[in-house]
């Protein structure tokens, strides 16, 4: 018996063909929900699903670009047809930007905002629609970060997107709250997967620090010494997807293994 007992349930995860995307798609699965898995490209999210099937749960893939409107409209549409219902969004979906403000040029932040933005806004709006046809509530769980709590340097542009998805979560709560929907974020810290693989990099060209040195500096940092693993942020969305987190709303919760205080 699952910890949060979700049987039943259908859910989807944006951004689940890899990384933290991935650990949410197979921890829901695991506490008994049907799983939509969506990403870019739909040939790239049959690992995810293939996992989900050896679980002994259902689960499709589907290929959509969260920045398209259209396209996340039609992909909850789709898990909704397919697996029988809609109860559990999950908009995880995101990208990195490592510039320094005084180098962002014009055009740098249209990508960055429409996913990280736009792709948030865009879940939450089709899932709500959905679960107020289909005349029940649900649950919407969005991506923010440590650094939608502080500004990061280097990361200025993405620091502002996951501010705007804590100020999206709150509103969000509040006028969905009368339809049953509860609308929270989890914020991770430092995650070993292959966007932090992509910071160190670019790190390492605007600092001159070796590969691996801004990741191994940031998790010295980190009060409990130790990277954060994507199953750390998947067991806090397991959480919030669950009947037990039916009284919160509204929130972007910290898991960083102590590194910013709220
Ligand atoms: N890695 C970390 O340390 C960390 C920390 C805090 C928050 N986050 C957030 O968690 C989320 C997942 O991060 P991750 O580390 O697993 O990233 P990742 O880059 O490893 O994986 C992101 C996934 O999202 C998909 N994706 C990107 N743009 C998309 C789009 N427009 N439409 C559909 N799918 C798209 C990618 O193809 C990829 O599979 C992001 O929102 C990220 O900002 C990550």
């Amino acid at each position: 018996m699952p910890s949060q007992d979700i049987s039943g349930k259908v859910a989807l995860v944006t951004g689940a063909a890899r990384g933290i995307g991935q650990a949410i798609a197979l921890r829901l699965a695991e506490d008994g929900a049907s799983v939509a898995v969506v990403d870019l490209k739909k040939e790239s999210c049959a690992e995810t699903v293939s996992q989900i099937e050896k679980l002994g749960k259902k689960a499709i893939a589907i290929g959509a670009d969260v920045s398209k409107r259209s396209e996340v409209y039609a992909a909850v549409e789709e898990a909704t047809k397919e697996l029988g219902g809609f109860d559990i969004m999950i908009n995880n979906a995101g990208l990195a930007q490592i510039k320094p403000l005084l180098d962002v040029e014009e055009g740098d932040t249209d990508a960055i905002l429409n996913v990280n933005i736009n792709g948030v806004l865009w879940g939450m709006q089709a899932a709500a629609a959905k679960m107020k046809e289909l005349g029940h509530g649900g649950k919407i769980i969005n991506a923010s970060s440590i650094a939608g709590h502080d500004g990061f340097p280097i990361l200025g542009v993405y620091s502002a997107t996951k501010f705007a998805v804590r100020s999206l979560t709150q509103t969000a709560a509040q006028e969905f709250a009368a339809d049953g929907i509860t609308v929270n974020a989890y914020c991770p810290g430092i995650v070993g997967t292959d966007m932090w693989v992509e910071i160190d990099k670019r790190f390492s060209e605007i600092t001159g620090a070796a590969i691996g040195e801004t990741f191994e500096k940031t998790v010295q940092g980190i009060a409990l010494k130790r990277a954060q693993t994507p199953e750390d942020v998947a067991n806090l969305v397991s959480f919030l997807a669950s009947p037990d987190a039916d009284y919160i709303t509204g929130q972007s919760i910290l898991t960083d293994g102590g590194m910013i205080y709220r």
